[in-house]
């Protein structure tokens, strides 16, 4: 169930609760109406609880969809440096442009750049000289991006392949950097620039953009694009990546 349709959920049990509406089936020394308002209200915390995701939580799960478009191009750039036609064109394709509705054109554009860094420019301290980069950044990425889509729109990269490499290397390097450091630095510094009834409202916010931006279910739709990217170049099992034992001293 998405973020929305969790608090549309609480809202629900909590109109049901108000008028009684909400029934039990299990006995217990209670009155119906009375336990089925606990079993409710309990239901509507368990909802509240899971389903509600802050500002902060909202941004860094995106990171999270950003990451694993890097690891793919990581993937990708290492097969690509041995045997080109080892990845299809189209996988990258769906990468990058995944990266450029949902990072550029979201994340960064509507809310980074909208909200969090001018907030974080103007309470000053230490946080406030890394926006002028962190913009910089996100221009060059869309230059990358650019780049990566046009280069596999063909149905072989051929003679673009190592150029393409670099390109996805530095892009994943830079954007290592970049994603850590608002993750450790940006975000929570954007976080004490506010009350907690403003962050409150900064997540409805949020929400309300990606609604806008995507439909109902942005996020959960992001992550399911970049999972079957992931399955079409076999790195969907997380095992593979489980580290050997380290030499024996
Ligand atoms: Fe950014
Ligand atoms: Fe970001």
């Amino acid at each position: 169930m998405s973020s929305s349709n969790m608090r549309r959920e609480f809202l629900r049990l909590s109109a049901a609760v108000g008028s009684g509406l909400v029934l039990s089936s299990c006995g217990g020394n209670r009155s119906q109406p009375e336990q089925a308002k606990s079993e409710a209200s309990s239901k509507a915390d368990e909802d509240k609880k899971g389903g509600e995701v802050t500002a902060t939580e909202d941004l860094m799960r995106e990171h999270g969809v950003l990451r694993r478009a890097l690891l793919v191009y990581t993937a990708a750039a290492r097969k690509l440096r041995s045997n080109p036609s080892a990845v299809p064109p189209d996988a990258l394709q769906k990468t990058a442009k995944l990266f450029r509705a949902f990072g550029e054109e979201y994340h960064e554009k509507e809310l980074e750049e909208q909200f969090i860094f001018p907030a974080v420019k103007q309470a000053g301290g230490a946080a406030a000289s890394l926006p002028d980069i962190l913009v910089v950044q996100h221009n060059r990425g869309r230059e990358i991006t650019d780049y990566i889509i046009n280069v596999t729109n063909g149905a072989k990269l051929g003679a673009n392949a190592q150029e393409l490499v670099r390109a996805l290397e530095s892009f994943v390097l830079m954007y290592e950097h970049h994603a850590a450091r608002e993750d450790t630095i940006i975000f929570p510094a954007w976080k004490q620039t506010m009350t907690t009834k403003q962050l409150d409202e900064m997540g409805e916010r949020f929400e309300d953009i990606e609604h806008e931006q995507f439909g109902e279910d942005g996020y959960e739709e992001a992550v399911k694009q970049i999972g079957d990217v992931e399955g079409s170049l076999g790195l969907s099992d997380i095992s593979q990546f489980t580290a050997p034992p380290p030499p024996k001293t």
